[in-house]
């Protein structure tokens, strides 16, 4: 199916990454959230994001514009009516994702396909929400969007094979790398990194290191590009949390109950960068 205009729901970390690559690979993007401070700090921060890439000469100042001048921002959800494929990439919570995915159901022709960049939600529960469960599909980017190449494509149990060659070629039109995985509580990536971080934190809980401490055991020892509780901050702590939660949950497994520092970090609002304060300030 051709593509051209593509709605994103949600402005926040992800949904301002998504917007930033679709408008630069020359798609127009109708971005979707619940207030109009949200989706005006969205286009600030393409607009800083897309300035990097031509400090580094990799798009002009014109393709900046040009790119800037395909994004709509909509408060609206009904404005995603004429747009040929939507991404949802709102808050983590379930409750939050069946209020969006029956509402695009109901807003959508129901040839559309409806993607979600959930981090570790079930995909085939988010189908079953809708008349049409082999177009919901998981589209999962990676932090920073504009920076990261993986897109995780996650088939459903009742997604359709046209979906998902519709979503990997996308993926590769905004020059990204899809990789297949089928649907299970956080996927592949959530799966493995998630605990990875919140045994990191438990270290910390426990006194057996510093923060810095445990990251440079990641930068030096294993060449993460960031140590896991830098990385847990950029991410965001309550992002961890709900992931983590979502794993317990689907896995039933108490190997992955949520470290006590985080829960507790999160309480106090210590969300990460985002709120100034996580494992490190900022
Ligand atoms: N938009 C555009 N470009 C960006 C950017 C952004 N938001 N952030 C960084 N960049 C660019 C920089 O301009 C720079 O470009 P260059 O290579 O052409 O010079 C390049 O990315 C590297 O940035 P910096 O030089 O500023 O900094 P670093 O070299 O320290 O790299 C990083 C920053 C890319 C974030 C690197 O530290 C990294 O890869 N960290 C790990 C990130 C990661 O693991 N992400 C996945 C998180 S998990 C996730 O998202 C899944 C979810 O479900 C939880």
């Amino acid at each position: 199916m051709y593509i051209h205009r593509v709605g994103v729901v949600g402005a926040g970390t992800m949904g301002n990454g998504i917007t930033h690559v679709l408008a630069r690979s020359g798609y127009h993007v109708v971005l979707c959230d619940v207030e109009q401070r949200f989706l005006d700090r969205a286009l600030e921060t393409i607009g800083k994001n897309l300035d990097r890439e031509v400090a580094k000469s990799k798009i002009t100042a014109a393709d900046k514009a040009t790119a800037m001048g395909r994004i709509q921002l909509v408060v609206d959800r009904g404005k995603l009516s004429d747009c040929d494929f939507v991404v949802e990439a709102a808050t983590e919570k379930f409750a939050i994702k069946t209020e969006i995915f029956r509402d695009l159901d109901r807003i959508c022709p129901p040839e559309i396909i409806l993607a979600s960049n959930t981090s570790s939600i079930s995909i085939t529960k988010l189908a079953a929400l809708t008349k049409r469960p082999e177009k919901v599909i998981g589209m999962h980017f990676f932090n920073p969007v504009p920076v990261m190449k993986l897109v995780e494509v996650i088939r459903g149990l009742a997604t359709a094979q046209p979906t998902f060659e519709t979503v990997r070629d996308l993926a590769l039109k905004l020059e990204k790398t899809p990789v297949e995985v089928n649907d299970a509580p956080g996927f592949v990536s959530n799966r493995v990194l998630m605990p990875l971080l919140n045994e990191a934190m438990y270290t910390v809980m426990e006194g057996v290191a510093t923060p810095e401490a445990v990251d440079e055991v990641f930068k030096l020892g294993m060449a993460h590009p960031m140590g896991p509780l830098t990385l847990a901050d950029f991410i965001g702590l309550d992002v961890c949390l709900d992931i983590m939660r979502v794993l317990l949950d689907g896995l039933g497994d108490p190997k992955y109950r949520p470290c006590p520092l985080l829960i507790k970090m999160v309480d106090a609002g210590w969300l990460g960068r985002k709120s100034g304060r996580g494992f490190y300030k900022y």
